[in-house]
């Protein structure tokens, strides 16, 4: 049984990769699984809140309770999020976006043209959804809480600090990737404001609700 923290409150988490489309065959993404984030709209739920998960490409099942949006780009989750954190109080921001798109999609498969020279792939950088939504009025004047994530190789709590004032947002939880992917188990560490806590390695459900609490606690 978990208290009802959350009680009246709307939450949205992105979780997952995007897919960024080359052609209508192939397209580039990531390792993500999206457990965390699936994991943490399930405390959510659970803490009586109201839950939608934006979901890029994952193979998970949708939480009981939970509204699910799935989307495969960048730009189409940041669509869907700017709808759902218009009247959102909590956004937790832990999918994998991809930092750049093919700056154009083929709308046939790119061939073979018997020349042998390979194709030569251009970038666009992709929209920032977290630190797009941390801007907006809601987020900017307390009405929306917004959460990060960081997946760090070293130096985690400096980094996560930085990467927190970077984004403009109150919260952001650390982990040292990229070894947390398609695990079922995490460990963490909060830094907001106030300096840093740890959360010990625990499975991604346990985490998902000290996580929950902690927010809970920023949000009464
Ligand atoms: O800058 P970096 O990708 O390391 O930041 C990670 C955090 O920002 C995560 O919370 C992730 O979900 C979010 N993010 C985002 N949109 C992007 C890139 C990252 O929302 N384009």
């Amino acid at each position: 049984f978990q208290p009802k923290v959350l009680k009246g409150k709307r939450v949205l988490v992105t979780a997952g990769p995007t897919f960024e489309a080359l052609d209508p065959i192939r397209g580039i993404t990531n390792h993500s699984s999206g457990k965390m984030g699936f994991a943490i709209a399930r405390a959510a739920r659970e803490a009586g809140a109201d839950v939608t998960v934006v979901a890029g490409p994952v193979h998970l099942q949708t939480p009981r309770g939970v509204t699910r949006v799935d989307v495969k780009s960048a730009r189409q989750m940041l669509d869907a999020t700017l709808a759902g954190t218009a009247n959102a109080d909590v956004f937790i921001a832990t999918a994998a976006v991809a930092d750049w798109r093919p700056a154009t999609e083929s709308d046939q498969k790119i061939k073979k043209d018997g020349s042998g020279v390979a194709p030569t792939l251009s970038f666009t950088e992709n929209p920032d959804i977290l630190a797009t939504v941390a801007k907006s009025d809601r987020a900017k004047t307390g009405r929306l809480f917004c959460v990060g994530f960081a997946a760090e190789s070293h130096d985690l709590e400096n980094n996560a600090q930085a990467k927190r004032a970077r984004k403009g947002i109150p919260l952001l939880v650390g982990n040292i990737g990229p070894t947390t992917f398609g695990k079922d188990d995490n460990e963490m560490i909060l830094v907001d404001a106030n300096g840093v806590q740890a959360l010990p390695r625990a499975s991604k459900i346990s985490l998902a609700r000290q996580l929950v609490r902690e927010i809970a606690k920023r949000n009464p």
